[in-house]
């Protein structure tokens, strides 16, 4: 078989390992890879490379994509989905396997409406993909929210300042929820609940009168009603950038107003989507990626390789696209028990 890879969307950590994974075991089976450069884009254009173990080596703990990775959409116009269907033909693939969140996953969906055969792969640093228990990458970027978390718990407890850490995740609060619940944080705000001004500072206050500092955590898709620092800029799926709106600076704001305590804010940004993956990621994304490979050989197309339990296992695209999966209740139960 020759079979075709690209990563597609925000980048994270594991997409190497991903990557990594199709291609050996592709090799393993005696089949051939090659690679498009820069998602979609690569393959609306024929920007493409060969793939073998060589090529791959190494790739199990380096961050970002080899690859390259970008937002475009070719499915926008007949034009950009003519193209496509062409690079997928002059490399006379038998099928593509396609790494990314939902975006990735849609166009991936595309293709195979218009008869090329297709297989997802999940990730994302928002763990915001439905139907696996958890996509790769996810984990990597909340160690480094944590680390962050800590360090400004160090330097908040030294000044005796409020601290708020903004992190990303989009319209999803996993990353934020992990953040505080892992990191210990006075209070977490996550986009799933409806912000409440008077609980969030009554967390804030009694961590300060507790212990003359108090940390907290907000998901960037809070909404606090801001439209302030948003310049309205989309990416080429319609998403808003939301760490434009600057929820973390003006969530400082009203705590100093509200409480006197000097305080202070980080977005850490795309810091959370670099680095080397976690071993988790690690092991993750070459089992999804192995798992792709193997559901691509079996015949298998629109379908992505998903987590379950213990399980590796194909999930019809339909299935998996099917809105965003957010935090449940069950989880923020659970993050509320360890509220200031
Ligand atoms: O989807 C991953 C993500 O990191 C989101 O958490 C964030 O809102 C967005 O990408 C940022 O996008 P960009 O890399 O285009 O600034």
């Amino acid at each position: 078989m020759r079979l075709g890879v690209l990563t597609g969307g925000g980048d994270c950590p594991g997409l190497n390992p991903a990557i990594r994974a199709v291609v050996r075991r592709a090799a393993q089976g005696g089949h051939a890879v090659v690679g498009f450069r820069d998602g979609w884009k690569g393959l609306r254009d024929d920007d493409a490379r060969p793939l073998g173990p060589e090529e791959v080596f190494g790739l199990e703990h380096l961050g970002g994509t080899v690859l390259g990775t970008s937002r475009t959409n070719p499915f926008t116009t007949d034009e950009g989905a003519g193209k496509v269907l062409a690079t997928f033909d002059r490399h006379h693939l038998d099928a593509l396997v396609a790494i990314g969140g939902d975006d990735t996953l849609g166009a991936a969906r595309e293709l195979h409406r218009r008869g090329r055969k297709v297989i997802g792969v999940p990730k994302t640093m928002d763990n915001d993909v439905r139907g696996t228990d958890w996509t790769f990458g996810f984990h990597s970027s909340v160690a480094v929210a944590v680390d962050a978390l800590e360090r400004l718990r160090d330097t908040a407890t030294s000044h005796h300042r409020a601290i708020v850490l903004e992190v990303m995740g989009r319209h999803a609060g996993w990353v934020a929820l992990a953040t505080g619940l892992a990191g210990g944080a006075d209070a977490t705000l996550v986009p799933e609940e409806r912000y409440d001004e008077e609980a969030f500072l009554g967390r804030i206050r009694r961590a300060l009168a507790a212990r003359r500092c108090a940390v907290a955590v907000a998901s960037e898709g809070v909404d606090l009603g801001l439209r302030a620092g948003s310049t309205g800029a989309q990416d080429e799926f319609g998403h808003e950038l939301l760490g434009e709106r600057g929820v973390g600076a003006e969530l400082a704001r009203r705590i100093q107003a509200a409480t006197g305590a000097e305080t202070r804010s980080a977005q850490i940004g795309h810091i959370q989507r670099g680095g080397p993956p976690e071993i988790f990621d690690r092991l993750l994304a070459s089992r999804l990626g192995a798992g792709a490979v193997d559901l691509a050989v079996a015949g298998r197309s629109g379908e992505v390789a998903v987590l379950r339990g213990e399980a590796i296992v194909g999930l019809p695209l339909d299935q998996a696209l099917v809105g965003t999966r957010t935090v449940d209740p069950a989880w923020l139960s659970l993050l509320h028990t360890f509220d200031a």
